[in-house]
């Protein structure tokens, strides 16, 4: 599709554009010149929390992506690709925060691998959480690490969300305390390049049933030749066959805390 350059607003409160239109539109676009601006303006559907809503601070969205206010006021994007959101709509930073951050009791000095950068929120609230961090994410998306600087974040991460921007830029960040690596691409094939070990591990992919590729024995596996004995995986996903899947790689699984809903996430030790 060409650069935007034209203002004009497509707005459609049903949020559908049909595949019709929507190729209308592309065709007209790419006969528009390149200094024409044109900002696609999507207002998200309430959900079931009823709690839903678009930023018009953010002014131009992805086709492949829709913005949603959570309950903690913090927000996330809706995946047209995968139809989910990137984080419940509890609360996109609460869930980083208590789902992933807590259980994995993350302290200076760890070496964290991060599975599913996405948005960044979880590399980002373990930056703010302890220093003298090295993190890896493994991302195959390269539109979302585009997406997530236009988000809106509160003040007191601020500061921490400038490094994720940066990452999610160039693929790499460090400063005195902290260092951040995006290994762009698929995840079953990325894990292999790394030859060291970690004390964390997030696994944070879209759900089983939508993204069932990041929750296999194989994968797995890998992850664990990759852990310390003392290492711990966190994921929020409790599903039986995730759970099998760890047990048959050789962890030992407990729940995790139950944030946002009634079912538990899961914590899966090496040792
Ligand atoms: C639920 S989102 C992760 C949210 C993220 N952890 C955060 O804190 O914002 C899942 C992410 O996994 C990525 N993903 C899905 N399949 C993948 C794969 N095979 N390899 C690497 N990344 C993958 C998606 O592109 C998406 O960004």
């Amino acid at each position: 599709m060409c650069v935007l350059s034209r203002k004009q607003v497509f707005r459609r409160r049903d949020n559908k554009l049909e595949s019709q239109s929507l190729k209308v539109i592309i065709l007209c676009l790419s006969l528009l010149p390149r200094s024409h601006n044109l900002v696609l303006h999507w207002t998200a559907n309430p959900g079931p929390s009823g709690h839903l809503g678009s930023n018009p601070s953010l002014g131009a969205f992805s086709f492949k992506m829709k913005l949603i206010k959570t309950n903690d006021n913090s927000y996330t994007f809706y995946s047209k690709e995968y139809s989910e959101n990137y984080h419940s709509i509890s609360g996109a930073l609460e869930e980083s925060l208590k789902k992933f951050i807590e259980p994995c009791r993350i302290k200076d000095g760890m070496k964290i691998l991060d599975i599913g950068f996405g948005l960044g929120y979880n590399v980002l609230m373990a930056i703010h959480t302890a220093k003298n961090l090295k993190i890896i994410s493994l991302e195959k998306d390269s539109e979302i690490l585009k997406e997530l600087s236009s988000l809106d974040i509160p003040d007191y991460l601020k500061e921490d969300f400038d490094k994720v921007k940066i990452v999610a830029k160039k693929l790499y960040f460090n400063d005195s305390n902290t260092e951040i690596r995006v290994l762009l691409g698929d995840a079953n094939e990325t894990i292999k390049e790394l030859n060291e070990t970690f004390d964390a591990v997030f696994l944070d992919p879209f759900s089983p049933k939508k993204n069932p590729e990041l929750w296999t024995l194989e994968f797995f596996k890998e992850i664990k030749k990759r852990m310390k004995q003392s290492g711990v995986l966190v994921t929020y996903s409790c599903a039986s066959s995730v759970r099998k899947n760890l047990k048959d790689a050789g962890f030992i699984i407990k729940d995790g805390p139950c944030v946002g809903r009634r079912a538990p996430s899961t914590i899966a030790r090496v040792d």
